[in-house]
């Protein structure tokens, strides 16, 4: 039973690249999302967005997460990182599946339309799945969409936009049960999912559904799991803590969960500063590894202190030292 829990690493800008990835995927995640990557940079052949697809040694399967909202250009997008990419683009496995951000609620985001902007314009929304599900099809990957309960409390409209983009060919929806407005506000419309998981089972009976929002123990999980999901995605829960995947696994085994010791938390942190540094060099990774490994940090004696120190570290050598790690 436990092996069938699917466990998705959800896309978090800034956050799961591929170092990340692969420790999560080391951990029990089955699979994982890659940052959000713009299709209209990748029609551009932007250098910098080459950098967010790439699949290193070692990850398990990475689904690939694009937003825009021209299907045109959804459609180019998906078939750049279905085929390779370009110069700067790196993949030392195919890419597992392409996913549709229609979740991101940033206003530079959603003002052109694009992210949880989406969850305004369905009929967009469905074009954008009509527009790159012949391109999936094509290289033989799914389709996931990921949305939120709706723009706002007033217009919750996941139960009907699951329903038209699984019509429209979507073979996976993942809920962030919150709303656009709701941001991140703590609190999950665990009825949106209930009402989305009865309209999909009721028309669309084979496009799998993934719950997400909140999860932090193998009782959220379950929960959502009870209640119908096929799988449950985690963001947050894995920041600092990227063994969550194997502890809800071994909690809903029946076994102890592992718990890692503040060795295993700082030297966690620093094998991810030190892979984030070989992938985008020091100036970049430092800087980078800062925000991460105060996660991993939190609640020890000792971290507001240690934090302070790494944000002023420039070296990889001097934030291995802070962090009581030989290099
Ligand atoms: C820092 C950060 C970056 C995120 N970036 C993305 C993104 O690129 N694409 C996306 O669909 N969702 C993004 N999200 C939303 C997460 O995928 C997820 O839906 C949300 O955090 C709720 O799940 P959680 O409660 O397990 O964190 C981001 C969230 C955070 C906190």
């Amino acid at each position: 039973m436990t092996d069938a829990i699917r466990l998705v690493l959800a896309p978090m800008a800034g956050y799961t690249d591929g170092p990340f990835r692969r420790i999560c995927a080391e951990n029990g995640c089955r699979e994982t999302v890659s940052e959000m990557i713009s299709a209209a940079a990748l029609h551009y052949r932007d250098k910098k967005t080459a950098s967010l697809a790439r699949i290193l040694e070692g990850e398990g399967p990475v689904t690939f997460q694009i937003f825009g909202h021209d299907p045109v250009m959804m459609a180019e997008g998906a078939e750049i990182l279905l085929t390779g990419g370009y110069e700067g683009c790196r993949y030392a496995a195919e890419p597992a599946g392409i996913d549709i951000n229609m979740g991101c609620p940033v206003r530079k985001i959603t003002s052109n339309g694009d992210g949880s902007g989406l969850m305004k314009t369905p009929e967009l929304a469905a074009k954008i799945v009509e527009a790159v599900v012949p391109v999936c099809r094509k290289y033989g990957k799914p389709l996931s969409v990921k949305i939120r309960a709706g723009w706002d409390a007033d217009s919750i409209n996941a139960p009907e936009m699951a329903v038209m983009l699984a019509e429209a060919g979507a073979d996976r929806v993942s809920l962030h049960c919150r709303t656009k407005e709701e941001g991140y506000t703590p609190g999950i419309r665990l009825e949106v999912l209930a009402d989305m998981i009865a309209a999909l089972r009721k028309t669309k009976p084979a496009c799998e559904i993934v719950g997400n929002g909140d999860i932090a123990s193998a009782e959220d999980a379950m929960t959502m799991l009870q209640m119908g999901c096929d799988g449950v995605m985690i963001g947050r829960g894995a920041l600092g803590n990227p063994w969550i995947f194997r502890q809800i696994l071994e909690a809903a085994a029946g076994k102890e969960p592992f718990v890692p010791t503040e060795a295993d938390r700082r030297s966690m942190a620093a094998r991810l500063a030190r892979e984030v540094v070989a992938e985008k060099g020091e100036h970049v990774g430092i800087r980078e590894s800062r925000g991460r490994a105060a996660y991993f940090l939190q609640g020890m004696r000792g971290s507001a202190r240690m934090r302070d120190r790494l944000n002023h570290a420039e070296t990889l050598t001097e934030f291995l030292s802070i962090l009581e790690i030989e290099e």
